[in-house]
């Protein structure tokens, strides 16, 4: 008997004595909940033990496992009974055993190299660098959980799924039996059927990795050659691209510079909820020059004159029949390199994908989701570009 409700996920999660368990699998199977009720259990029936969950960002762990933890405690008079104190400000739990459960994220492996536990969650594995990991991993007494959607392959498929000390489970929602109805029906709409082909609604790479717990194929991946990489110590030019956002979609802000025939990208902003006036303090913390090249979305003139009078050297994005089209080829003449902290920018590459037909075959248009921290690199790359590309007529650019 558990104290949770639980299911399959949770069994093999909670028995297997593995050094390290991956959870890969498409939205909704029960992940995060299961990783995150046997560390409850390890944490309240265990002595001082130090459990780490690890995050690419604090804004993904509050609106992940952080807040599913506080979900399952919510549900739990066992977790409640056992729980001194919530620590809000650190993300922290104590417990009478004297074990504790910590929220955290880093910023690089440097950062990484601080502290040592008995066990480990890495959520969402796939927005935390290798590096990371590993420093992480090696300062892991007893266990390391992590899970994963796997929208693409990244270093965890080379690096851990063949090692013997490595459970690798693939799930999907068919092994959650608390799935609320809405989630459900939503992944399901995402299979190629005639009905919701005919709704809109099907999307067969979504379905593959979200609703099956299947690898996207990398065929229909736009953008394939990116890195992390460091901001290099000089640059041709550089410049700013920002794409307006509000209640749906996020503020994207982004730096980036041309060095050496590559570009170097990074996320200064992925924000939701922002004013024009927000976005200025902002910048102004950021110590962005005023006089500096900010290229925006040009759908929203208005914005574009409040940031103006707000003094930023701000211009509209060069918008045209084929702008979006030709924007996706310029920056793919390039390797992109993602630097400093950036989660949203490098998930938004993995997962940029164009439309496909029915018959599987890419068409030239991009999926236009989750793309805002790209269209902000669009503007600024083909701002800058245009007088050189109209020079030599679509010909070599940099
Ligand atoms: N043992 C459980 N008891 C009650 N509810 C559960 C349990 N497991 C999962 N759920 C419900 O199912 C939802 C999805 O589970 P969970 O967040 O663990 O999925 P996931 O596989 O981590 O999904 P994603 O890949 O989207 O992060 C939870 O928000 C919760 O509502
Ligand atoms: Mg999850």
């Amino acid at each position: 008997m558990t104290p949770f409700k639980t299911s399959r996920l949770f069994d093999c999660t909670y028995s297997d004595p593995n050094p390290i368990i991956i959870h890969c699998g498409g939205t909704s199977s029960g992940k995060t909940y299961s990783i995150l009720q046997v560390l409850l259990i390890r944490a309240i029936t265990e002595p001082e033990r130090v459990i780490t969950v690890v995050g690419q960002d604090i804004p993904n762990l509050k609106k992940g496992s952080y807040r599913d933890i506080q979900h399952i405690i919510a549900d739990s008079p066992y977790c409640q009974a056992h729980l001194v104190t919530h620590n809000k400000s650190d993300r922290l739990f104590e417990f009478r055993s004297g074990s504790l459960i910590e929220f955290v994220s880093f910023e690089d492996f440097q950062d990484a190299k601080n502290g040592k536990r008995d066990y480990l969650f890495c959520n969402e594995l796939n927005g935390i660098e290798y590096p990371i990991f590993a420093e992480l991993q090696q300062r892991t007494k007893i266990q390391t959980f992590a899970d994963f959607n796997p929208t693409a392959e990244f270093w965890a498929h080379e690096k851990l799924k063949m090692r013997p000390d490595v459970s690798w489970y693939t799930s999907n929602f068919r092994h959650n039996p608390f799935i609320d109805p809405k989630t459900l029906n939503d992944i399901k709409g995402y299979e190629p059927t005639p009905e919701n082909i005919a709704r809109g609604t099907a999307d067969e790479w979504r379905w593959k990795v979200y609703g099956l717990g299947e690898l996207g194929r990398l065929e229909g991946v736009i953008f394939e050659r990116w890195d992390f990489g460091a901001w290099p110590a000089e640059h041709q030019w550089h410049g700013y691209g920002l794409d307006f956002g509000f209640t749906n979609d996020p503020t994207g802000l982004v730096e980036v510079c041309v060095s050496g025939g590559e570009l170097y990208i990074r996320e200064l902003i992925h924000e939701h909820a922002m004013t024009n006036g927000d976005i200025s303090t902002r910048m102004a913390q950021l110590a962005i020059d005023r006089r500096a090249e900010v290229v925006c979305d040009s759908a929203e003139p208005k914005s574009i004159e409040e940031l103006y009078r707000l003094g930023w050297n701000v211009h509209p994005a060069i918008k045209g029949a084929d702008s979006i089209q030709h924007g996706i080829d310029t920056l793919k003449r390039y390797k992109l390199n993602v630097c400093g902290n950036s989660p949203n920018l490098a998930r938004e590459l993995r997962a940029y994908r164009w439309k496909v037909d029915r018959n599987g075959k890419a068409l030239n248009v991009p999926i236009d989701t989750d793309n805002h921290l790209i269209d902000a690199i669009r503007y600024i790359v083909t701002y800058k570009l245009k007088p050189k590309i109209i020079a030599s007529q679509g010909g070599a650019l940099v």
